[in-house]
């Protein structure tokens, strides 16, 4: 399954020098530290908001490791005059401000020169087509992002036009800025590049690996709280262990996600509408 909003990288890329000590935020001031490895370029207003969260666990891990780097541009440097401006009032009038077209367009164009290959240029906002799993898997292929986290009441269309910027919402609410969106994206994406989470099989079986919700999990201990790990899970038997999770994560999306479904239904030949001994 493939996004067709999102290009793949045609070939699997080298990856030259790696400089394992490197902390995230050296490695975020550093664009050329790290030739060949998935770059995340985040155009922000905030750039002290990065790497937050992507700098924990796994992925700060890998991070630190060079599997992907992240380099943030400070908006605010490409801003007018004295004061540095970025934003104005709204062509047309209405409240709030406007991030101009010039300012984002020289900071768009400094991303694209320090890109490389396929490296798709995102503006996160809530009018873009949901993030996904798909989504996410596609843009691991490429070589990179370009994102850009607006402010106040959004960008400029213009620019977005000028560079075929594709919009890209973290869901149907809204937020202050783009920052958090980033970073949701970036996390997503990294986590499916090889090598970052060390384990292929977790990536393989979670959630939306086959248009079905993962299956309930149980740890230790066995009874809590009066409830008891579901026996098949305790018996050892891994056909029936495999044919229980199955069951259950038809179940649960069946009742929770008809759309993912529909969509798992049509992919196996099934009737959605049937009970499929359920
Ligand atoms: C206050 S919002 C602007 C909302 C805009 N006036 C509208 O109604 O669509 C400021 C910025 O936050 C980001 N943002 C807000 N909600 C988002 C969402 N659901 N997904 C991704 N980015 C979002 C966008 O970058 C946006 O430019």
């Amino acid at each position: 399954m493939t996004d067709d909003t999102l290009p793949e990288r045609p070939r699997a890329i080298g990856r030259k020098s790696i400089r394992p000590t490197l902390q995230p935020r050296d490695l975020m001031g550093d664009p050329e530290a790290l030739a060949g490895a998935w770059q995340a370029q985040v155009i922000t207003l905030l750039p002290q908001a990065f790497p937050g969260i992507l700098g924990e666990s796994l992925i700060g891990k890998a991070l630190k490791d060079g599997l992907w780097q992240l380099h943030t541009l400070d908006l605010r440097t490409y801003g007018e005059g004295k004061h540095r401006n970025v934003d104005d009032t709204p062509a047309g009038g209405g409240a709030g401000m406007v991030l101009r077209a010039d300012v984002v367009g020289k900071a768009i164009a400094d991303a694209k020169a320090n890109a490389r290959g396929i490296t798709p240029v995102i503006y996160l906002s809530p009018r873009g087509k949901p993030l996904n799993q798909e989504m996410a898997r596609s843009l691991s292929k490429t070589d990179g992002v370009i994102l850009l986290c607006g402010r106040f009441e959004g960008v400029d269309e213009r620019v977005l036009e000028h560079f075929g910027v594709v919009e890209v919402s973290l869901g149907d609410f809204i937020l202050t800025g783009g920052e958090i969106a980033a970073q949701a994206l970036i996390d997503a994406t990294v986590r499916l590049i090889p090598r970052v989470l060390g384990n292929g099989d977790s990536i393989e079986e979670e959630s939306f690996a086959d248009n079905l919700l993962e299956h309930p999990q149980y740890t230790k201990p066995t009874v809590w709280e009066g409830r008891a790990i579901p026996e098949t899970l305790l018996s050892g038997h891994h056909a029936k262990i495999a044919a229980w999770r199955k069951d259950m994560a038809e179940r649960l999306t069946k009742e929770r996600r008809p759309d993912l479904w529909r969509a798992y239904c049509a992919e196996h030949g099934l009737d959605p509408e049937e009970d499929q001994e359920l």
